[in-house]
């Protein structure tokens, strides 16, 4: 979703701008643009905007041979107005700039007012009200920082906005509520930027600003307040994120790159565990004994591909630990009417920890008097970490791929780790069966990575795949996500529409969709289910569906015509879930090369989904 850069430094900010939003091209956008000052002479704000690419925008800038040494950028994701130049960001009133990210409620009503007083609006964006309102307030509060403190107030909704003037050419105000921003301190400047992948270039140096926070760069030094004008003091963190951790290396795609960094980020995920001894609730957080002892009831609140890791550790939950567990989806929960419960603790799932339904839906639940809130997420200083009591961080490393796939398993690395934590402490887990698990665990890394071994056969599935207009994709028990998950990833970056189903469900309807067009994928791990999930196939081939089987060591499902086997080399008992996703990533991946598609930035996607 919307990135934005800020820089003021002695040196030519522009590839700083534009390097910046190529690092945030991940979170997905449809346009950017840049507004700059040039300095030399009279203080004159330039600006250029492109439909399209980052590429686009740099090539403008190039022409231009456009150099300054302070301005503001932004990559666009449409919500207000379609992806246009006119409504792509920086916007302008007079000689001042504003990019946003976020989404401001109230904007009719502001853009009434302000038409009303005589601004003309040239876009359809909620942004060029903020502008427009700020260049009202700069006739009687004629300080910069004190006017975007006084815009600010009268802002209701989302934003992280960053701000320059021709009026005052030393220095850019920034300010966030509800979306993320952090401040970077350099060497011979300052900047600011959406996240810290934008910002490595030119510095480690971190500051993350609170919901609130509005804060001005100069050349030489920085100032953070709240709104009311209270100086407030933020931690300087140095990121320990490397810089190769963005870059692409010997991969095609950020996604291709993901899938094979499995095996490590697991690794790095499951390191608490790594010695000797036995599962401790402590890796949650110091609390986590009592809170933990205490829970009666898991609530678990996600979106996407999170949501999908929360619906399988469902399985885990009340099966091994013996939990009553429900999972919900976070932009459903935050507006229905529910029944809180103390004693349940509630668990939100999010790669980025800013996605603004999950965000949304913790503090509905923590408004409900539900206080026991556990962040499983992979951004240690995101917004929902901080927002909750306990939190298991996945160590991943970035995500840069929209569809997400290292965030997914690792996410179940952690799931299962609350399984095994609460079914300890409910006398749910013997010795044995402890050390059994954490075995598992710990080779877990290994096993991802002979599945990937299995990526040129899938590859030769994924040719016959690509042609394809729909598939449908079959689980049951704790692989139902898992086929969840597969459909959605071949929506998401190969645009075959794909359909999951719990097997046991296709004859209420969906099997009327079968026939030789339709793939069908059944995900069919040698567990107690297998047997039910095979009469479900041959209800398939009876129809002349053709299908597709993911099958493990005990599977014994035999490949005739219309029936393809690919055998996984082991079963993995509960954590058959993990490595049963690892093949649907590859499929789904090659099927969108073999088509064509852009792979790590889906059209209409974003990443980081930071408004409702
Ligand atoms: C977006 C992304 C998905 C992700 C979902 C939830 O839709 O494209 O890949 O699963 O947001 O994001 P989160 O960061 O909360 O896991």
């Amino acid at each position: 979703m919307c990135g934005i850069v800020t820089a003021i430094a002695r040196r030519n900010i522009v590839p700083v701008l534009l390097e910046g939003l190529r690092k945030l091209e991940y979170r997905g956008y449809d346009s950017a643009g840049l507004a700059v000052l040039k300095t030399e002479g009279t203080p004159e704000l330039t600006r250029l905007r492109a439909v399209g690419r980052v590429a686009e925008l740099a090539a403008q800038a190039d022409a231009t041979q456009l150099s300054a040494n302070i301005g503001i950028a932004h990559t666009r994701w449409a919500t207000h107005g379609v992806p246009s130049e006119r409504n792509a960001h920086p916007h302008i009133s007079g000689g001042l700039a504003v990019v946003h990210n976020g989404i401001i409620e109230n904007f009719e009503e502001l853009r009434s007012k302000l038409q009303a007083k005589g601004y003309a609006f040239t876009s359809e964006t909620d942004t060029e009200a903020i502008a427009h309102l700020l260049h009202d307030k700069l006739k009687t509060i004629p300080d910069l920082f004190d006017a975007v403190r006084a815009t600010i107030a009268e802002l209701v909704g989302a934003y992280a906005i960053g701000v320059l003037t021709e009026a005052d050419p030393s220095r850019a105000i920034v300010a966030r509520k509800g979306s993320p921003l952090l401040l970077g301190i350099g060497e011979d400047g300052h900047y600011a930027a959406s996240d810290t992948a934008a910002l490595l270039q030119v510095t480690r140096k971190v500051v993350y600003l609170e919901d609130g926070d509005v804060a001005e760069l100069t050349l030489d030094s920085y100032r953070v307040t709240l709104q009311d004008g209270t100086p407030v003091e933020r931690p300087v963190n140095i990121s320990s994120l490397s810089a190769d951790a963005v870059e692409l290396g010997k991969y095609r795609h950020y996604m291709q790159k993901e899938i094979f960094e499995q095996p490590q980020a697991l690794a790095n995920t499951l390191e608490i565990i790594a010695g000797g001894g036995g599962i401790s609730p402590q890796i949650f957080g110091a609390e986590a004994v009592d809170v933990l002892k205490a829970t009666r009831r898991v609530l678990i609140l996600a979106c996407g591909t999170s949501y999908h890791s929360g619906f399988t550790a469902r399985y885990w939950l009340e099966s091994v630990a013996k939990i009553p567990c429900t999972v919900e989806i976070a932009s459903e929960y935050r507006y229905r009417e529910s029944v809180p419960d103390a004693d349940t603790l509630v668990v939100v799932i999010s790669q980025s920890g800013e996605t603004a339904d999950t965000l949304a839906a913790l503090k509905h639940a923590k408004s409900l008097g539900m206080t026991k809130t556990l962040a499983i997420c992979n951004v240690p200083e995101s917004a929902i970490v901080r927002e909750s009591a306990l939190r298991l961080i996945t160590r991943a490393g970035p995500e840069i791929g929209v569809a997400s796939t290292k965030a997914f398993t690792t996410q179940l690395a952690a799931l299962a780790l609350l399984t095994l934590a609460l079914s300890k402490i409910n006398g749910h887990l013997s010795a044995e069966q402890e050390a059994g698990y954490l075995n598992q665990l710990r080779h877990l890394p290994v096993a991802v990575a002979k599945v990937l071994e299995l990526e040129p056969e899938i590859e030769k599935w994924a040719q016959r795949f690509a042609g394809k207009h729909h598939a449908l994709f079959l689980g049951r028990g704790s692989h139902w996500p898992i086929a969840m998950e597969g459909a959605l990833k071949l929506k998401e970056i190969s645009y075959i529409h794909a359909e999951s189903y719990a097997a046991g469900e296709l004859k209420h309807g969906p099997l009327a969709l079968v026939d030789k067009d339709m793939p069908v994928i059944a995900v069919a791990p040698a567990d107690e289910l297998l047997e039910k999930l095979k009469s479900n196939l041959q209800e398939v081939r009876a129809r002349g569906g053709e299908l597709y089987v993911f099958a493990d060591a005990g599977s014994e499902i035999p490949e005739s015509e219309g029936v393809h086997i690919l055998h996984m080399p082991e079963h993995y008992g509960m954590l058959s879930p993990i490595l049963h996703v690892i093949p649907l990533q590859l499929l789904s991946y090659h099927a969108a090369l073999v088509k064509g598609t852009d792979v790590d930035k889906p059209r209409n996607l974003a990443k980081s989904v930071t408004v409702e």
